[in-house]
């Protein structure tokens, strides 16, 4: 029997000494809970990105938690959230009690579709939460002017965007406030982690507080200040959010090469577009003029165009899943790139949207496919993956 081939990762995380080292120094110093290490990871991330604050947290999901909260959105509001995205933008919004009012996407970008989103707001409308997909930023530019047009917020899900710009500026720096995620699926990890920014120091020192339990001063703070014996004052109702310093650490080491990680996530993707322009039995993902993309997930429209519709979207989805299993025998990882969530389970139970309500949402659910990216995938391994998706391939 031949020798299986080596599997291919779907993602892979670059960890080095750098990381090895840092990571155990809190164990020499004790200090392990949100410290010095969390204070200089926030650092270094706003130097990368350009943020006025950032504010560590325990996850992304945690983040945009906190950033509702914050600006006191609860029971009776609503927030636009697009329907394909990962559950937790959604979930974020449940969790205040305010409605999340789903909206379709383009399928061009994976992104809200910003027309679609402008005919939803309401009276109760507070906040648009747009997600920049897979390291696309969503389109800030128009949602800002639909959001000043309307006094409403715009709360970026930016869990994959580090490194995505638009028109220059990086990801979570247009908006009210936005959340980025460290879980090992993106570009740099510190397992799991969150970082909120804003460029507003009002609602940052608030965000800061309720990470913390509504406390007036960080231990950190208490540690190095005159009086530190006194508890500080607790004047909000706050939740435990923080990071601990072993991430803090970990995401200090990351962002050191984030730039390099990024460049390289850049290149593996250049290698698949250029392997798959000519395909045409899908389409690869593309960034509009004035957008770099970070690519967090290199997702693919499984299907030729004309076949891209709710009419062909039962035997193409068929189509895509044999192919994806195929794959997956050869020992290649793929996923499809996430959910529609309004025909998840407690969506589909609680607000009773048909599927095809939100037909792009439907039809990227149904039909993308995420290759294999990581910073340091070989071009062999590429060769491998393009091998199943390109006519006179292995697949053909
Ligand atoms: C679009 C999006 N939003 C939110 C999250 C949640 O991030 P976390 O796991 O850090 O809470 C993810 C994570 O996969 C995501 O992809």
């Amino acid at each position: 029997m031949p020798a299986k081939p080596e599997p291919i990762p779907i993602t892979k995380p670059v960890f080095g000494q750098r990381e090895r080292d840092l990571i155990q120094t809190p164990l020499d110093t004790g200090w392990v809970v949100q410290g010095p290490w969390v204070e200089r990871f926030e650092k270094a991330f706003m130097d990368f990105s350009g943020a006025g604050n950032a504010i560590a947290v325990t996850n992304c999901t945690t983040g945009l938690h906190l950033i509702l909260h914050a600006l006191r959105i609860g029971p009776g509001d609503e927030v636009i959230v697009p329907s394909f995205t990962f559950i937790a933008s959604a979930n974020a919004v449940e969790y205040t009690g305010a409605r999340p009012v789903f909206c379709d996407i383009e399928l061009s970008t994976f992104n809200i579709d910003v027309a679609a989103a402008a005919k939803l707001i309401t009276p109760r409308t507070k906040a648009i939460m747009p997600v920049s997909l897979f390291g696309l930023s969503a389109d800030l530019k128009a949602l800002n002017e639909l959001a000043d047009a309307h006094g409403i917020y715009v709360i970026e899900d930016a869990a994959c965007a580090l490194g995505a710009r638009l028109n220059g500026f990086h990801a979570g720096t247009r908006c009210t406030a936005a959340s980025f995620s460290f879980h090992p699926r993106k570009a740099v990890t510190t397992g799991e982690g969150g970082m909120v920014t804003t460029n507003d120091p009002e609602l940052a020192d608030l965000i800061s507080k309720l990470r913390n339990h509504g406390a007036e001063a960080t231990d950190l703070e208490r540690h190095l200040a005159q009086g530190g014996s006194l508890l500080p004052a607790f004047n909000l109702l706050g939740f435990n959010y923080r990071m601990t310093d072993f991430q803090g650490a970990l995401g200090v080491a990351q962002m050191e090469r984030a730039a390099d990680i990024l460049a390289a996530r850049r290149r593996a993707a250049a290698v698949y577009d250029s392997s798959l322009k000519n395909a045409a039995g899908l389409i690869p993902p593309h960034a509009p003029d004035g957008y770099v993309h970070a690519y967090q997930s290199y997702v693919v429209i499984f299907g030729p165009r004309d076949k891209i519709s709710l009419q062909h979207l039962d035997d193409m989805n068929r189509r895509r899943n044999q192919l994806m299993a195929t794959m997956e025998a050869q020992g290649i990882t793929v996923r499809q790139g996430t959910h529609a969530v309004h025909t998840l389970g407690y969506y589909a139970e609680k607000y009773r949207l048909s599927p095809e309500e939100l037909p792009n949402s439907l039809m990227a659910d149904r039909l993308s496919i995420t290759l294999p990216l990581f910073a340091d995938i070989s071009s062999e391994q590429q060769e491998r993956v393009v091998s199943f998706l390109i006519p006179g391939g292995v697949n053909a």
